[in-house]
């Protein structure tokens, strides 16, 4: 399987990076079949480097940083953030020329670590979707986590766009709520895809109003579940509800993240996240709601994908299956679409460059 290069790829959550986490705050992830150590610069931009010493091909994240390097825990070859071997201890310095290791353009953006794993000269951090919820702090509180699936990365992308799912796979979700008081409709608007989801009634228990910071005791709400997809796989969920009569905003919102990096072509990262407008300095609340989604994701949606993926074998195609296609699978199968036509666009590119 091809991997789109000439895209952003989330490579880490920030905190990850941070001073006090495990190995110094030094990541090592493998991305798309690449291992790649990151770090974050005194100066605060993201170092991301081929997790690989040219020397004997040990992880440079197994050594110790330096700073802004990391010095091989071998024999001591020290590499800065871009990949240029700064100090070939035991050698003239003709050797640090020869020992540099491929780097990645990386950034920090709305608390997560992007990577470009195509062309640097391509990387433009404007392309990057927006998580604006994780950084606006003054309207949001957001937990985030990290989730491993063995599992082709559109897989997962299928299980988020198609929110058919949610009242069998997750029976208490939406409990007391009737799909058909829903209505979908998915739109394209240029390379993302936009899987919009009404709900017309939707049960919410009075005794719950408060929890959401709500008046009131009407159990009958209205909201939206809007997910945008863009390629690879990263989508933005924005979840609200609100009071008949009223509208978007006037009403409690769970922005949502789901972001999907593959690992390999069979497995993959699932980073995510939530934010809230309600209940916002509830610790208890914050710390709850990642620990639900966690579970949802590590023992409802994470075992179904794996057991598709187990059934297609080493296969990551999965339109190759013949899969019957319904109504709820717009959404997926259009975002597949626009990977295929990506991925062959940039391979044609890539082979006329070469000719
Ligand atoms: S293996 Fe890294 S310096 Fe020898
Ligand atoms: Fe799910």
């Amino acid at each position: 399987m091809t991997f789109l290069k000439n895209v952003w790829y989330v490579a880490a959550n920030a905190y990850e990076l941070d001073a006090g986490q495990p190995n110094d705050g030094v990541v090592s992830r493998k991305i798309c079949n690449e291992q790649i150590a990151m770090f974050r610069n005194s100066d605060g931009s993201i170092a991301a480097i081929h997790d690989r010493c040219p020397h004997r091909f040990v992880p440079l994240s197994m050594g110790k940083r330096e700073g802004d390097s990391l010095r091989c825990g071998y024999h001591g070859l020290r590499f800065d953030g871009t990949g240029a071997c700064v100090e070939a201890p035991h050698d003239d310095d003709s050797q640090k020329a020869r020992a540099c290791i491929k780097g990645y353009s990386a950034v920090e953006r709305d608390k997560l670590i992007w990577i470009w794993m195509g062309e640097a000269s391509e990387a433009n951090p404007d392309l990057i979707p927006s998580f604006s919820f994780f950084s606006d702090t003054d309207t949001y509180t957001s937990c985030q986590g990290y989730s491993h699936i063995k599992g082709n990365y559109q897989l997962i992308s299928d299980n988020l766009l198609d929110l058919s799912h949610i009242h069998y796979l997750h029976p208490g979700i939406h409990e007391g709520s009737n799909f058909e008081d829903f209505t979908n409709k998915v739109q394209r608007d240029g390379d993302t895809v936009w899987s919009m989801l009404w709900r017309h009634h939707y049960h919410i228990d009075a005794a719950k109003r408060p929890m959401f910071g709500l008046d009131g005791d009407a159990e009958d709400v209205e909201g939206q579940g809007h997910a945008r997809w863009d390629a690879p796989g990263v989508l933005f969920v924005d979840t609200a509800f609100w009071d008949h009569g009223k509208s978007y905003g006037e009403g409690w919102n769970t922005p949502n993240a789901h972001l999907i990096t593959p690992e390999t072509e069979t497995t993959s990262h699932y980073f995510w996240g939530s934010g809230r407008n309600f209940a916002r300095d509830n610790e208890q609340f914050t710390l709850g709601t990642a620990a639900t989604m966690k579970n949802v994701f590590e023992t409802q949606d994470g075992p179904m994908v794996e057991a598709q993926q187990r059934d297609m074998g080493e296969s990551t195609d999965f339109l190759d299956h013949k899969p019957i296609i319904l109504k709820a699978d717009a959404a997926g199968v259009l975002a597949r679409r626009i990977m295929q036509q990506k991925i062959r666009a940039e391979q044609t590119g890539l082979q006329e460059a070469a000719e």
